[in-house]
């Protein structure tokens, strides 16, 4: 029997949870505000950015998109993070990545101010999780996401084969320090691993972020084995899929996440939940 975790009810109830921190600023008289930064007009940074905003604002976030153009310098862009660091209404900052070239993303990424990191990308606060004091210390919203699953869905870490496939600062960095911190015995996988379906194999717990479509098959799973899958990639027909072959795959997994109505809906939900916690926070 396969369960298939359903993100988009866990973000609903996250969200009811997120929606009562907010109702008890209000009465402190306080608005959580979000400003997200897209340079450049990437089309699925467009519709994500789009998609955050949205959510916020259904929520009663104060929520700020600002577009600039391709062509800014890296100077103009850490100048207008620095402006929202000293602006007293913005609570949480978050550019969307990818960045043009041009563009430095750890210098981006630490100009903003740790307090205001809505991604927890910011060094201060990926150091914070390495060693694990978490407390106060806004972190990945993907990776945090994933977590909510494992809890929500009774799945236990502790001393569990945790393999992380992709070791990108977004996802399988912050995903591997998680899984460590809650006893799971990880290993990070990427583009130069030898032997990669062994590894994957032996995996109890198998997180997937590479932005290849069906990148993992059947063949590649342990039978009753958890996995999450964090692509958004296209199939030939333009189709939304996964990095995992989910009809192939599902009938291996305990748990599986899809995609659509996975991963993805828990990010933003794990970003409005940061945004609050971050504006409750800077008022204690
Ligand atoms: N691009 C894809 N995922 C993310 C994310 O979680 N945060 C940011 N800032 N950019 C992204």
């Amino acid at each position: 029997m396969t369960t298939i975790l359903d993100g988009k009810a866990l973000a609903a109830k996250t969200d009811e949870n997120t929606k009562i921190e907010i109702q008890d600023l209000a009465d402190r008289g306080i608005i959580p505000g979000l400003v997200v930064i897209l340079v450049g007009h990437d089309e699925a940074s467009q519709l994500y950015v789009r998609n955050k905003d949205k959510r916020a604002r259904k929520m009663g976030i104060h929520s700020v998109v600002r577009n600039l153009p391709e062509t800014i310098t890296e100077e103009e862009l850490i100048q207008i993070i620095h402006s929202y660091n000293a602006d007293p209404t913005i609570n949480a900052i978050l550019v969307q990545l990818p960045l043009p070239a041009h563009i430095n993303e750890f210098h981006v990424t630490t100009a903003i101010a740790p307090q205001k990191d809505a991604d927890g990308f910011h060094p201060v606060n990926l150091g914070k999780l390495i060693v694990n004091r978490t407390e106060q210390t806004p972190i990945a919203c993907t990776p945090a996401g994933i977590m909510k699953f494992f809890k929500a869905y009774h799945i236990s870490l502790d001393g569990k084969k945790a393999v992380v496939v992709g070791r990108s600062t977004i996802v399988g960095k912050p995903m591997a320090a998680l899984l460590v911190n809650a006893n799971a015995t990880v290993t990070i996988a990427h583009s130069h691993t030898k032997k990669l379906s062994e590894l994957t194999q032996e995996a109890d717990i198998l997180v997937v972020a590479v932005g290849v479509a069906h990148f993992i098959k059947a063949v590649d799973v342990k039978n009753g084995a958890v996995v999450i899958d964090v692509g958004m990639d296209r199939d030939a027909q333009h189709k939304l899929v996964g990095d995992v072959d989910f009809d192939e795959v599902k009938n291996k997994a305990a748990y599986i996440t899809p995609v659509p109505r996975g991963v993805g809906p828990m990010t933003i939900s794990m970003l409005m939940a940061q945004t609050v916690s971050l504006t409750k926070w800077s008022s204690e």
